[in-house]
């Protein structure tokens, strides 16, 4: 059986095919693959081939697929047993490390999903502040609770839509949207509206419309207007956490959020989130509090041990420089290519994260992501497809060097790229 055999196959008993619309090519055309293995930064799929991923799971994988150290420590967690529903010594071992990592937490709670864990931070936002509304940005993507599926990113932006049916009115009605990277927009929000807003809800790098960087000014603007009105500034940090350095982007920055938003990478590709801050916020989660979060699964002992094998490894081997060199690399050598050839491209980088944007103008907001050419990108995906490299399957998303690229990986990808 072939990737379009099983994509038939799961089409009859899947909606779609698919568990996460974005994986259903609808963005590219054309058959979605079907994967086999993983090892470091290559993926078997079971057309037989071999590719090298540059999409790394959508951002968990960092250290590359089935690292060994960590698959170690999930076989071992998982022999001593799956699951408890109680409390485990490492979990509170990794919330130290965390907390250590990110010094403007003093807690953190542990959730399933990095849609959990949004969901938790806008309700403890609402909880702390005693107010009902919130702002998101255009072109951001939050997971998929009601709240945040209003002017969304990611896989909802290859669907042509950015909302979802089924979404209460009564829950988009408290959101205001603004577009990202406008300050003023959000001033002005606050000025009018404040005392009614719990929460600024922000991708301090954004990366659900492609690679958007902040402007100069943007999020420190952010947080002195929401410090004025009390409301709270969310820094989602599901696909910025641990990217960059070991430590939250927004640390790196020193911009304090008053709360941050984990997953991804701090599960080392088991399912994992997380919300974190100071201990004055975060005790108002039950029990200590009156805001309610619970999980069956939440700090389940096999996704915390790959968690914490992933952030120790991290923190010790800091392979951030080395994945720096080579997102440039990549990034410049697009952007090189593209000049020769007179093409309308232009890739954005930052660290392991890129985005080839097919139009040459900086990409500051959602309007200018829209702006570019889609039927291009999805000629590209295919090319690179083709030539035996996985990208992620739509032009809103970021693709990602992990530590176990190589120059040689990044130099073919040039090859093959040069030929489109
Ligand atoms: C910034 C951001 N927040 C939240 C989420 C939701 O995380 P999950 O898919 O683990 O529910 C994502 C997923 O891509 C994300 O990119």
């Amino acid at each position: 059986m072939n990737s379009a055999q099983w994509f038939e196959r799961a089409q009859q008993v899947i909606p779609g095919g698919v568990n996460s619309p974005v994986r259903a090519f609808n963005g590219v055309g054309g058959t979605p693959v079907y994967f086999k293995s993983g090892k470091g930064a290559k993926v078997q799929t079971e057309d037989g081939t071999e590719l090298i991923d540059f999409c790394g799971s959508w951002g968990p994988l960092i250290l590359g697929h089935a690292r060994e150290e960590i698959v170690d420590v999930v076989a071992k967690a998982a022999a001593d047993g799956l699951t408890f529903g109680a409390n485990t010594a490492i979990e509170a071992e990794f919330a130290e490390l965390i907390c250590k990592q990110i010094p403007e937490m003093d807690m953190v709670r542990l959730v399933s999903s990095g849609t959990e864990a949004v969901m938790t931070a806008i309700r403890l936002a609402r909880g702390v502040t005693g107010r009902r509304k919130i702002i998101k940005f255009d072109g951001c993507y939050h997971g998929h609770s009601d709240y945040l599926l209003v002017a969304s990113g990611s896989g909802l932006l290859t669907g042509g839509t950015s909302s979802s049916a089924g979404v209460s009115p009564a829950a988009t009605e408290e959101v205001y949207v603004a577009p990202y990277n406008d300050l003023e927009a959000v001033q002005e929000i606050l000025k009018a509206n404040g005392d009614e807003i719990a929460a600024v809800i922000v991708e301090p790098i954004a990366g659900n419309m492609g690679l958007v960087e902040p402007a100069p000014g943007f999020l420190e603007g952010l947080r002195a207007a929401t410090a004025e009105t009390g409301t709270l500034l969310i820094f989602d940090e599901v696909i910025n956490g641990f990217r960059l350095a070991p430590t939250s982007f927004g640390h790196t920055i020193g911009i304090k959020a008053d709360i941050t938003t984990l997953g991804k990478i701090i599960g080392g590709g088991m399912p994992i989130g997380a919300i974190g801050g100071s201990a004055e916020i975060m005790s108002h989660l039950a029990p200590l509090g009156p805001v309610y979060q619970a999980g069956t699964l939440s700090g389940n002992p096999v996704a915390v041990a790959a968690g914490m094998k992933t952030l120790e490894l991290l923190r010790d081997e800091s392979p951030y420089l080395k994945i720096e060199i080579l997102g440039k690399r990549l990034a410049d050598g697009i952007n090189r290519i593209a000049e020769e050839k007179g093409m309308d491209i232009h890739c954005a980088q930052r660290g392991g994260m890129f985005t080839p944007f097919f139009r040459k103008e900086t990409v500051h907001n959602l309007d200018d992501s829209k702006a570019c050419n889609q039927k291009a990108h999805a000629a590209y995906f295919h090319h690179m497809l083709d030539h035996g490299f996985y990208t992620p399957p739509s032009g809103f998303e970021v693709a990602f060097v992990s530590a176990a690229h190589t120059e040689t990986d990044v130099d073919m990808f040039l090859e093959a790229f040069s030929s489109l």
